[in-house]
């Protein structure tokens, strides 16, 4: 029985040692192919995990005798300190190796010219109708808004477009439904502020309008407009006419003259087209303003009574007067846009000419 457990033991210690031998080399011809961290760290798991072969190994000595636990037990041992001190010792090195990488990679080269940052900016039309709304707003006008989508009430009826009235074609309109459509103006805002508020009325309505013409350089198929309307007991053509006077000297910064040319829109009366003195040549006549001296900003007039009634309010007590200014053309004679097309092409070319504000 002695001499077996003998001869068990020498051929236990054998293989084991055999084993733990090839193991050894085994391990040693992977740690040589780690190129990083991570790869010593899969060979930690692999070696010395749960699963690992040396824990197969401890295992397998379970059955063996005290004697055959003590020698081989120490084989064992000796090997799993030997792989763990070996992958620490390679860790570090390559952790330290890395970091040096790491370092000299990610050196920021100072020298380097800077890299240019793209500030983004408002868009003109944008910049052009917040300057136009501070200087009425300053003014005492607040801000009210109307929907894009209205119905033919609100842009033509309430404002006194008779149904089959020519006047209608003066702007040519997208109907979506019967009578539903794109609005053909900011106009529509006259009625609807009406309904919710009572006089004094001081707004300015901002926002786009519709018209299917023609596109070129000087029309679209949208725009921008600003409304304005002040309804009160005695508003007169005279409050209207200093309040534009003033407005557009502050718009242009310049000491322009207004002049009024008499025209028909069916819900003010009277109603005209506003001129101002030309920014280019004062009168003198040049290209800008066509020789003619003067430049196109706006149509305006007094409310008409029929619109005042429409909104509730009775034009023997009250009055008011309204206007209503394109944004574009305002950007046209303020920066010199020769194109109105180029103000919807989104072209960085053309927008990045204009001030980050
Ligand atoms: N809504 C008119 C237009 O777009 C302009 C206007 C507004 C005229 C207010 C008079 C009063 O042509």
């Amino acid at each position: 029985m002695h001499f077996h457990s003998e001869v068990n033991i020498v051929q236990g210690v054998d293989i084991v040692q055999q084993v733990s031998k090839a193991l050894r080399e085994e391990f040693f011809s992977e740690l040589n192919l780690c190129k990083d961290t991570s790869a010593v760290e899969q060979l930690r798991v692999k070696y010395l995990g749960k699963k690992g072969p040396i824990q197969d190994l401890m295992k397998s000595l379970k059955s063996g005798t005290p004697e055959e636990k003590r020698v081989l037990g120490k084989e064992v041992n000796d090997l799993k300190e030997e792989i763990a001190s070996k992958i620490g010792e390679t860790a570090a090195f390559m952790r330290k190796r890395e970091i040096d990488e790491q370092l000299l990679n990610e050196k920021i080269d100072v020298t380097l010219p800077g890299r240019r940052s793209f500030a983004g900016r408002k868009h003109p039309v944008s910049a052009a109708m917040d300057e136009i709304l501070e200087i009425l707003m300053e003014m005492g006008f607040s801000v009210q808004y109307g929907p894009d989508i209205d119905t033919d009430y609100y842009n033509f009826g309430a404002l006194n477009f008779a149904p089959d009235h020519p006047a209608r074609d003066m702007q040519d309109t997208f109907y979506i439904a019967p009578n539903v459509l794109l609005r053909t103006h900011t106009s529509n805002v006259q009625a609807r502020v009406m309904e919710q508020h009572r006089p004094p009325i001081r707004i300015v309505a901002p926002g786009n309008a519709y018209r299917n013409e023609t596109i070129t350089a000087r029309s679209h198929v949208f725009f921008h407009q600003i409304e304005g309307l002040y309804i009160d007991k005695g508003v007169s053509f005279a409050d209207l006419l200093s309040t534009l006077e003033e407005f557009y000297k502050k718009l242009f910064r310049a000491d322009i003259t207004l002049r009024c040319r008499p025209s028909y829109f069916p819900f003010v009366e009277p109603g005209m087209e506003v001129d101002i003195s030309c920014l280019q040549c004062n009168r003198r006549g040049c290209s800008l303003c066509k020789y003619s001296g003067w430049l196109e900003v706006c149509g305006a007039g007094l409310v008409h009574p029929e619109v005042l009634k429409n909104g509730d309010v009775d034009p023997e007590i009250y009055s008011g007067y309204a206007f209503g200014m394109g944004v574009e053309r305002t950007l046209l004679l303020k920066k010199g846009v020769s194109d109105i097309r180029l103000l919807s092409e989104n072209d960085l070319r053309f927008l990045q000419q204009f001030d980050a504000i």
